[in-house]
């Protein structure tokens, strides 16, 4: 089923909560793909109710990013939701999340900010603001359909990250959960902004997964020294790959490691012609 309102979500999650049934909440920007497709099996698999939402947040966007031209595809959304076993769509406005005339403007908007030191660092720097815009609309789809149960990607590690912290500081009674990146067979980690690349930059985009594998496979060869970690990545980049950041930090608190461990993630972002992407790996796992 597809609701747009909010009234519309409290009054069905309230009907599922009076027979005792738990909710789990898959938070989406839409365009809806296979690495969507696990976190949904992974809710309707643990809770005998499912809902997603898809809403393309503006305030996580900072000025210059791809706001407008983001995908939206509700229709196919909706399908691929429905043969997940998703029970419910909530696909708000901006007005209806925001209200009219606040949408963009900080003066008028309660924000959720998260920790300077967690957000100073990886995509919190190029991307000033993204994760207050990020925790503020994840507490009010927390609020709204106060699932027992959240998931969310690794592909979004950070996210994840700030979000569990968000949620242990706040006292809210939710259990967020992680769920592993897929990857297309070439390596690829699945993202919605992957319809950006041609064929070619696809080719060019498998620099990261091969950057991650290859510094993962060093550390179980027993190199931990982080600096020698790192450098093992420039035999990988060339002159098409605009690399922003290649860091190896604690999976829980985000600090960085001279020495990796099994509680390190490599992180790395870099941009192929326009298109930025994310990827990151586990080195413990
Ligand atoms: O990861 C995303 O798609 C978004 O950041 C989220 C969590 C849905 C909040 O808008």
């Amino acid at each position: 089923m597809l609701v747009h309102t909010i009234k519309e979500v409290r009054e069905i999650v309230k009907e599922w909560k009076k027979q005792g049934l738990s909710v789990g909440l898959v938070p989406t920007m839409g365009a809806l793909h296979a690495g969507h497709k696990s976190l949904m099996a992974k809710s309707v698999e643990k809770c005998d109710r499912t809902v997603i939402s898809v809403f393309v947040n503006p305030i996580q966007f900072c000025p210059g990013e791809d706001l407008d031209k983001y995908p939206r595809t509700l229709d196919a959304d909706c399908e691929l939701a429905q043969s997940a076993g998703v029970d419910l769509v909530f696909a708000p406005s901006p007005k209806e999340m925001y209200g009219e005339g606040h949408i963009l403007s900080n003066d008028f908007l309660t924000y959720v900010i998260p920790p300077y030191f967690y957000t100073d660092k990886l995509c919190g720097k190029s991307r000033v603001g993204h994760f207050d815009g990020v925790c503020t609309v994840v507490n009010k789809l927390f609020n709204i359909v106060q699932p027992d149960f959240a998931f969310f990607g690794e592909k979004d590690a950070q996210q994840l990250i700030i979000i569990k912290k968000m949620v242990k500081d706040l006292n809210i009674p939710i259990e967020i959960i992680g769920c592993p990146i897929v990857r297309e067979e070439s390596g690829l980690a699945l993202s919605s902004r992957n319809k950006y690349l041609s064929e070619e930059d696809k080719k060019e985009a498998l620099v990261l997964s091969k950057i991650l594998f290859n510094i993962k496979n060093c550390y179980k060869k027993g190199i931990t020294d982080v600096k020698a970690l790192k450098e093992t990545a420039f035999t990988f980049l060339n002159e098409n790959h605009n690399l922003e950041y290649l860091d190896i930090r604690d999976n829980d608190t985000l600090d960085e490691k001279t020495v990796a461990d099994n509680n390190s993630r490599v992180f790395i972002a870099l941009k192929i012609k326009n298109v930025r992407l994310i990827d990151n790996i586990m080195l413990g796992s």
